[in-house]
Formats: C-alpha cells, structure tokens, sequence
C-alpha cells in the first residue's frame, strides 16, 4: 500500500536544511524519550496502540446511538470537538444533510450563539436524539451550557430514563462537574486519559465515537495512525513529520516566514484544517513566538485571498493537503455548440483540471516568493486520514521543542475566561 509523502523540494533546498534536519532529529529524540517540557501530556504518542482495546466497546456504543436516533448531538469545543468533525466533514457525502440514510451527526458546545442553539432546539424538537457530550475537564462553559440545555430537552421529549441510555459523556475519570454529573445519572463514560490533550485526543474515544457514530470505519483510522507511527520511526529520507519539522521551523527562523497556509484543492478537507490551526496554534503560540496557522480552501479562495498569496507581503509558506485519486468519476461532455468555449476540456475528468490548477497554483507561488510544501495522500480513506492525523501531531511536538516551547500547555487560553467569568459575576471572580 503506497504511503503519505512529502516533498520540501518548493520551499527550502535540502543543502541549506542541514542544520535543521539535525535540530529536528535531536527534538524528536526528546520527543521520544519524554524528556522535554510537557512531558506529562505524552499519552497520545502510543495511543493508536493502546486505543485498540476498547475500539469494539466505543462500536458498541455507536451502534446503540446509530440505532435508536434519528439526531446524535456531538457536544464539545476546540480539541474536544475538532478532530471528529474534521475526519467526518472529509469521509461523509458533501451533502450529508440530504444525503445520508443513518442518524445525523451535528456539533453544539463549539459556540455562545444563542440562535445557533435555538435553531438546534428546534430542529431537535419531536425527534429522536442522542448526545454525546466531550469535555476533559468538565467545567468548560461552552459545551458545558450547550449540554444543560439539551439535556432537559431530551429528558422532557423522551423521559429520563430513554435519556439515560441515549447520553454518553467523555471526561475525566474522577474530576470535573461532567464526571460527577455522569456518574450521579448513571450515564456511559469513556475516560480521557490524564496524559491526553484536547488537541492531541481525536485518536481517543473523543474523536472515536462521533466517528464511529457517523458509520465510519474507525479500526481502518487507527491502522493508518499506526503506520504514522512507523513512518514517524523512519530515518530523515523516509520521516515526513521530521521533513516537514525541519522544513517548517527553518523558514520560520532563517526566512521571517510568519504565516503558513494549510491549503487543500479538495472541499472535504476544510476541517482537516480548522483541526490543524487549532493543533500548531495552541501547541506553538507561546512566548510571543511560533508561526501563525492559517487555512484556505483552493480553488474557492484563488478568487478571494489568491491576490494576496500572489503578491502581498511575502511572510507566507504554503503546505498543501493534494488528494492523488478521487472515489468518483466525473467527465466533461462534448457540446456540438460550445458556447462556452470549454469542448477543449470535453473527455477529462472534473479531477484532471483541478490537477492542473493545483500545479499551475503552486508554480505560480513558488515563482512569486511563496515557499510551497506538499502532503500527498493517496486517497481520502479512514486510512490515510488516520496517517495523516497522527504524523501532524507527531510533526506538531517536534516543532514546538524546535521553538523552545511546552507543545502541550494553553496558558493564553485562560485570559478571556478570566473577564467573562469577572463580567458575568461568577462566584469566586
Ligand atoms: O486542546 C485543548 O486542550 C483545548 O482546545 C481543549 O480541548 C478545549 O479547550 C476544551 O476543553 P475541555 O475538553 O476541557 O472542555
């Protein structure tokens, strides 16, 4: 089976990476060996192991929510919510919505928006739902309020003993109000393990059962996570989490790089990417330092931020997610008029132009001062994804001991709680 490469040749020559490779190779080293800053938070390097245990209890528990729901609630913010709605947004139908037969997947938790939740309640209304609430603490506002509230809605529509089978929570095994709340109404819990970030969870029971419940294949995600491990294993000509370290930190640090743009030319990936942002974002933002992860979605965005990558300040690096096979084929039909002028496209498939956009887009940013590096993953499968998920994480702890900071701490988080919890009178602020 072929693997996920990776390829820098765009954005640094490997002569000029020397110096990196081996500062790259020494973190990794400390990676490994936990013995670097954060060392307490290193659960998920052995996850895609550990985790294969209890993957046909987390099926079981997907099939009782597949089963008997029409609507499964997925509560949670941030780490706890991203990385399932990521593998979920590339793998179901584009138009899940209208499209798919099981039980609809939605997200709550994840916002303050107080018509988002209404509309949710309403759609809720008369249906059959379940819900999955995900916070390791326990105490955050956001999924905290959202579950609150729909809570009492499925009690009041279903009773609360149905509600009781229908409500999984994932916490911690003794601390939090969500553990106590759980374990007083008798609900199903999964642990988060102590030693397991939000942001490097989604291979846990918190990405794992809103996966499993949308009726993906989660044993194929935590294979291709496994072969991430290998690959993560592997010497510098072989290792693209350590390349993609390498590569990334010497732009930053030797070319004022300041920005990089995870760009994708396949819709589905648009919350592969949000789930990446929130991963290099919260792990390197530290100590005024560390590049800011952004995203955007090509082609779409050639038409909004394209002029800006083209020719704007040159403080952008471009890593693209590039899907080699599509599932589908498409073909683009001869028209005996041609008004449009397009029958020089007629035979090709939809997938072929896009191709050639992407390699026309990266010649044209490699020309114009854009350092462009490159994923390429064979298919969109649980597989690749699950590859994909862990030689990120695994890139993203490299990264941050390369910059001199804790990959696994949130410090900055706190601040904006601090006021709100000071404006809105809670007891104690
Ligand atoms: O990565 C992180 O640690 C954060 O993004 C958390 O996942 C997020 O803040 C949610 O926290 P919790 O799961 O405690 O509700």
């Amino acid at each position: 089976m072929k693997d996920i490469e990776f390829d820098y040749s765009q954005a640094v020559d490997s002569c000029q990476l020397e110096s990196y490779r081996a500062l790259a190779s020494a973190a990794a080293t400390t990676l490994k060996h936990g013995t670097g800053a954060g060392n307490d938070f290193l659960g998920w390097l052995n996850l895609p192991l550990n985790i294969r245990t209890q993957l046909s209890d987390i099926q079981a528990s997907a099939a009782l929510l597949h089963r008997e729901c029409e609507v499964i609630v997925c509560i949670g913010i941030g780490g706890s919510y991203l990385g399932a709605k990521a593998v979920n947004e590339a793998l179901l139908s584009s138009f899940e919505a209208l499209d798919h037969q099981g039980p609809k997947i939605v997200y709550a938790g994840q916002n303050i928006g107080e018509d988002y939740i209404w509309e949710l309640q309403n759609l809720l209304r008369n249906k059959k739902f379940g819900i999955i609430c995900i916070s390791k603490s326990g105490t955050t506002t956001e999924p905290a309020l959202a579950f609150r509230i729909l809570k009492a809605q499925l009690e009041q529509q279903q009773g609360k003993a149905s509600a009781q089978r229908l409500i999984v929570c994932i916490t911690d095994a003794k601390r939090g109000a969500l553990r106590t709340l759980a374990n007083q109404e008798g609900y199903k819990t999964y642990v988060i393990e102590d030693n397991i970030g939000g942001r490097y969870s989604v291979l846990s029971p918190v990405g794992l059962l809103p996966i499993a419940c949308a009726g993906l294949d989660i044993q194929a995600l935590i294979d291709g996570a496994v072969r991430g491990m290998e690959l993560c294993e592997n010497e510098w000509e072989d290792n693209p989490a350590l390349q993609y370290a390498a590569a990334r930190n010497f732009l930053y640090q030797e070319q004022e790089k300041k920005i990089e743009l995870l760009v994708n030319f396949h819709p589905k990936l648009h919350f592969i990417a949000e789930w990446w942002k929130q991963l290099y974002g919260e792990s390197e933002g530290k100590e005024h330092k560390g590049i800011f992860p952004a995203s955007a979605d090509l082609t779409t965005d050639l038409h909004s931020l394209g002029q800006y990558i083209q020719e704007g300040e040159r403080i952008l690096i471009e890593t693209v997610l590039s899907v080699q096979s599509m599932h589908h084929e498409v073909i683009i039909p001869y028209d005996e008029q041609d008004m449009d002028g397009l029958n020089y496209l007629s035979g090709k498939h939809i997938d072929e132009v896009n191709k050639m956009a992407e390699l026309g887009t990266q010649m044209a940013h490699v020309d114009g001062g854009v350092p462009t590096m490159r994923f390429s993953i064979p298919q969109l499968n649980e597989y690749y994804l699950g590859c994909l998920l862990y030689l990120f994480e695994y890139a993203c702890g490299i990264s941050g001991y390369m910059l001199h900071v804790n990959p696994f701490n949130q410090p900055g988080v706190e601040a904006y709680k601090k006021n709100m919890f000071t404006l809105l009178k809670k007891p104690g602020y």
